[in-house]
């Protein structure tokens, strides 16, 4: 494939997917995750903002050693500080990138960075050349470049380009733009900027409007050769585009684009999985590509066209997304090889033998539950031991409850609370009411549940359900997850988890928030 006709796919979930309220992930979930990304194929890797805390900047770190094939991006503002701290946390990086932006919209350059428009070139231009001395890979975003002046947006992408930018990435920030519109705005950057054809061309866009998807693949019409979207179209208020629904309709479509990535789009719906198994974000059974209906024919028409033949109803095949694909089953008489073997291919391996015989003791524990073991298991599993093996100051010990048609459920708990044990009864209007209710009596988190969700893994009464519990204490926001074949158990370890959490994440810099 010539450069021309290359579709470059920057994956930003990992920055901007967490900045989904509660979305936040630990530094050994982002390599997970990146994993997955690198076994996809993806080019760019957005690992985060590393000046945002400490946590952030050893997360990018990590994702730069663990990773060799994609190249690592770090988010900074047009700050020294940002860009040093980008810098030195992409220093392990095979290929490394650094992304660093400023708003370029006559709103957000008065109300926000309370700056004059030279002043802003200025600083971006200052913002390149010191990220030059680290990497010759810059991007630069003019962000809410979907609200500003072209003609502004001309000048500060030429100066960028000329102090070393080569990609420039053009932000709908807010979602606010319509495809034909946005599509004519990368047209006109490109015909009117006098040095585009030094830098690649990329957009970012979020979901406001549902229009992130169609407002990206019209960039790619007009010549964009860089995509920034997020495994689920996971991200900042509605998300952003969703990197499955950009690459299968680049691929789809071939008939009408003149680009394609080199995605390996049969990893997609493992990685989909991983990300709402890690996030709590669960995928909604219509969501293109990745939902459980997304190749599911209902009606009988469908399904006996489908029968005559595929293509009178489908445009992509199912397998040709991963579904169905790596669904090696294991089961109560697999080996510790071949647990450990299938947990490599999805990207997980274990730090010690420690870990790999705790998790290996889980899974003979499942294995009793429930007959066969799908990769989606096995991912929770592993979900499920690293959010224990953090330092956590709650764990539940017991659970016993008592549900019977026409009484209140009773719901007999035991946690321990910094390794000291409690035990309390609650009723409630339902079992799992009534263990939360017997949890807060012991714990008074003063929370505020915002969320609380059930699904399955995978499917069958044996099934696991992956419960989601989202918790709100002043101000800060963390989901917590649990799963198990009980789903009252599942939800107890969900809310548990989210407690833990809650007392481990501190205060980080958002990366828009922050003025300049
Ligand atoms: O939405 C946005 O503008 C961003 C920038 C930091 C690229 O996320
Ligand atoms: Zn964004």
């Amino acid at each position: 494939m010539s450069k021309q006709d290359k579709l470059i796919i920057f994956d930003t979930t990992l920055r901007d997917g967490e900045q989904s309220p509660g979305a936040s992930m630990t530094g050994d979930e982002k390599v997970r995750i990146a994993r997955a990304l690198e076994r996809m194929r993806v080019d760019v890797i957005e690992a985060g903002f590393p000046i945002a805390s400490h946590g952030d900047f050893e997360a990018v770190q990590s994702v730069a050693k663990a990773i060799s094939d994609s190249t690592v991006c770090g988010l900074a503002r047009a700050l020294d500080k940002d860009i040093d701290r980008a810098g030195e946390a992409l220093k392990p990086a095979n290929s490394a990138r650094i992304h660093t932006f400023i708003a370029t919209s006559p709103i957000h350059m008065q109300m926000k960075l309370r700056m004059q428009p030279e002043q802003v070139i200025e600083q971006a231009v200052r913002a390149v050349k010191r990220a030059r001395q680290y990497t010759d890979n810059i991007e630069f975003s003019p962000e809410d470049a979907g609200r500003s002046e072209p003609e502004f947006l001309f000048r500060i992408l030429e100066a960028v380009i000329d102090a070393g930018a080569s990609t420039v990435n053009i932000p709908d920030t807010v979602g606010y733009n319509l495809p034909h519109q946005f599509g004519d705005l990368i047209k006109q950057l490109i015909e009117n900027v006098p040095n585009s054809d030094k830098a690649v061309f990329s957009v970012h866009c979020h979901n406001d409007l549902g229009l992130a998807v169609s407002n990206s693949l019209s960039a790619v019409l007009n010549g964009a050769r860089q995509v920034e979207c997020t495994i689920n179209g996971l991200g900042e208020r509605a998300g952003n585009a969703a990197l499955e629904e950009i690459v299968m309709a680049v691929r789809t479509r071939q008939d009408m684009f003149s680009c394609d990535s080199d995605l390996d789009a049969t990893q997609i719906v493992t990685c989909s999985r991983l990300v709402a198994n890690i996030t709590g974000f669960p995928v909604q059974p219509n969501k293109s590509i990745v939902g459980a209906n997304a190749f599911a024919h209902e009606s009988g028409i469908h399904q006996d066209g489908v029968l005559k033949s595929r293509e009178t109803y489908e445009i992509m095949r199912a397998e040709d997304v991963g579904w169905s694909a790596n669904r090696m089953v294991l089961g109560k008489h697999s080996g510790r090889n071949a647990f450990k073997t299938r947990l490599a291919e999805l990207g997980v391996e274990f730090s010690s033998e420690e870990e790999l015989n705790d998790t290996f003791a889980r899974f003979k524990d499942l294995a009793d539950k429930k007959h066969e073991i799908f990769d989606e298991d096995l991912q929770a599993l592993v979900t499920e031991s690293n959010l224990e093996a953090e330092n956590e100051r709650y764990k539940l010990v017991a659970l016993k409850v008592c549900s019977e048609t026409g009484e209140m459920p009773t719901s007999s708990i035991t946690i321990s609370a910094d390794a000291k044990e409690m035990q309390c009864s609650a009723q409630g209007g339902g079992p799992v009411d009534a263990s939360y209710k017997a949890i807060e009596e012991m714990v008074h988190s003063d929370t505020q549940l915002q969320l609380y969700s059930v699904n399955n893994i995978t499917s069958g009464t044996d099934s696991q359900g992956e419960v989601t519990v989202r918790l709100e204490k002043a101000g800060r926001i963390v989901n917590g997850q649990g799963s198990d074949t009980d789903i009252v158990v599942a939800s107890v370890k969900a809310y548990i988890n989210a407690l833990n959490k809650l007392e481990q994440t501190s205060a980080r810099e958002h990366p828009q928030s922050a003025d300049v």
